[in-house]
């Protein structure tokens, strides 16, 4: 029997067909209505296809949606902080309005899948963005986006013809089941992932590696989904990753592996679901940072920590890692955050996000108690 945490649910969900289902779904799908779905939705469908959503099979019905918004947990019980839906125009719901099943489209014209219809539904928009986004504010990213999409949501079980095929990044795409095969192989039980959507700086590696004292291993885990236009491409960070692993990791002690979702800025609600995702694909304990997840001013610093309080933890069983703000600081000669620094800010090494931007712009390396000089050079190779 397996010795890694059970999946969110106890099972492991796999909405990929395959042999004669697969081949009768084909055909079916070549006479039913079309949906398109847009890139998070798409990035959705291969999460819940792949299990990393477990246990959803589907977009989520109105029961699940309601219980989502008002108690942060699926109707079923279970913890859950995000809907993961499937929007249509108000013109697509009446036109699908009888159908009992619709085939999947991607944006290039390719059927992917096919869908049972369960349910058409409104969106409740405004609920939705100040429960999940903690506000309606259209400037927020996952507002924005949720405004663009149709105001109704069509719900139900999807079986996909096959996995999600990308061009990119290729070696570095597993699923759920496959980070679990890895880490049985390497005969490792504790795992840490480490979420993220930027480059990688030295507070990101030191909460890694402090991290790494307790546990087997490391799942290197960046989001490769869409991100906003102002973040760094993941082919730019994947190289980051690259160069720091090569030079300052014991290979055997990491595992550097994407996952396809896109970010939704959502804080706190959003690291609750980083966590449930992450163990679905085998890990054991997971990173909590500051601001995570975050996107301007919209959340405190520490609210990704408080809202795991609002959680049975037996019923998240993943166990999340609390950090503080990290920094480099010049009297201790390292990497400390203000709960092992007695020193004052005068001594701590702090770039913004912008004035790290210009100096890379510029060709500048950033100071090494920033960043390492291997990462800084991928980044400028590419900011010219
Ligand atoms: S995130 O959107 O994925 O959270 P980012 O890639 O910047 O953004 O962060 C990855 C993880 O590192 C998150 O858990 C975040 O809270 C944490 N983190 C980033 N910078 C720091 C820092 N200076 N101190 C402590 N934690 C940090």
């Amino acid at each position: 029997m397996s010795k890694l945490i059970a999946p969110h649910g106890g099972r492991l969900v796999n909405r990929i067909l395959s042999g004669d289902a697969r081949l009768a779904a084909m055909e079916k799908a070549k006479s039913l209505k079309k949906i398109s779905l847009n890139t998070r939705e798409i990035a959705d469908l291969e999460m819940i296809s792949n299990g990393a959503f477990s246990p959803l099979e589907g977009f989520v019905n109105s029961k699940d949606y309601e219980s989502i918004l008002h108690s942060m947990h699926l109707s079923n019980g279970l913890p859950w902080t995000i809907p993961i839906t499937l929007s249509v125009s108000s013109q697509d719901k009446d036109k699908l309005a009888r159908s009992e099943e619709l085939a999947l489209y991607d944006m290039c014209g390719k059927c992917l899948g096919i869908m049972k219809v369960e349910e058409l539904y409104p969106a409740d928009k405004k609920r939705e963005s100040l429960q999940v986004y903690k506000t309606d504010d259209e400037a927020h990213p996952g507002v924005a986006a949720l405004y663009q999409q149709g105001d109704y949501y069509v719900a139900g079980p999807v079986s996909l013809f096959d996995r999600i095929l990308h061009d990119d990044l290729t070696k570095y795409r597993l699923d759920p089941m496959e980070t679990r095969i890895l880490f049985e192989k390497k005969g490792w039980k504790t795992i840490v992932a480490f979420q993220t959507r930027n480059p990688v700086h030295r507070a990101h590696e030191y909460i890694q590696k402090t991290a790494m004292e307790i546990v087997d291993g490391l799942l290197l885990h960046p989001l490769v989904g869409a991100t906003k236009s102002d973040d760094i491409p993941a082919d730019v960070r994947m190289e980051c990753y690259e160069v720091l692993l090569k030079n300052y990791f014991p290979q055997n002690r990491v595992v550097l592996s994407v996952m396809p979702a896109n970010m939704r800025y959502a804080g706190p609600k959003e690291a609750i679901m980083h966590s449930i995702i992450r163990k679905n694909y085998g890990v054991s304990h997971f990173i909590v940072g500051r601001d995570h997840a975050g996107v301007g001013n919209y959340y405190g610093t520490y609210d990704a920590h408080h809202i795991f309080q609002e959680f049975d933890p037996r019923a998240i069983t993943i166990t999340p890692l609390f950090f503080d703000y990290t920094f480099f600081c010049k009297r201790c000669g390292g990497m400390a955050s203000t709960k092992t620094c007695p020193h004052d800010k005068d001594h701590h090494v702090s770039l913004s996000g912008t004035k790290v931007r210009e100096m890379l712009r510029d060709g500048i390396v950033p100071p090494v108690e920033f960043t390492r000089p291997e990462v800084a050079e991928v980044l400028i190779k590419h900011s010219k």
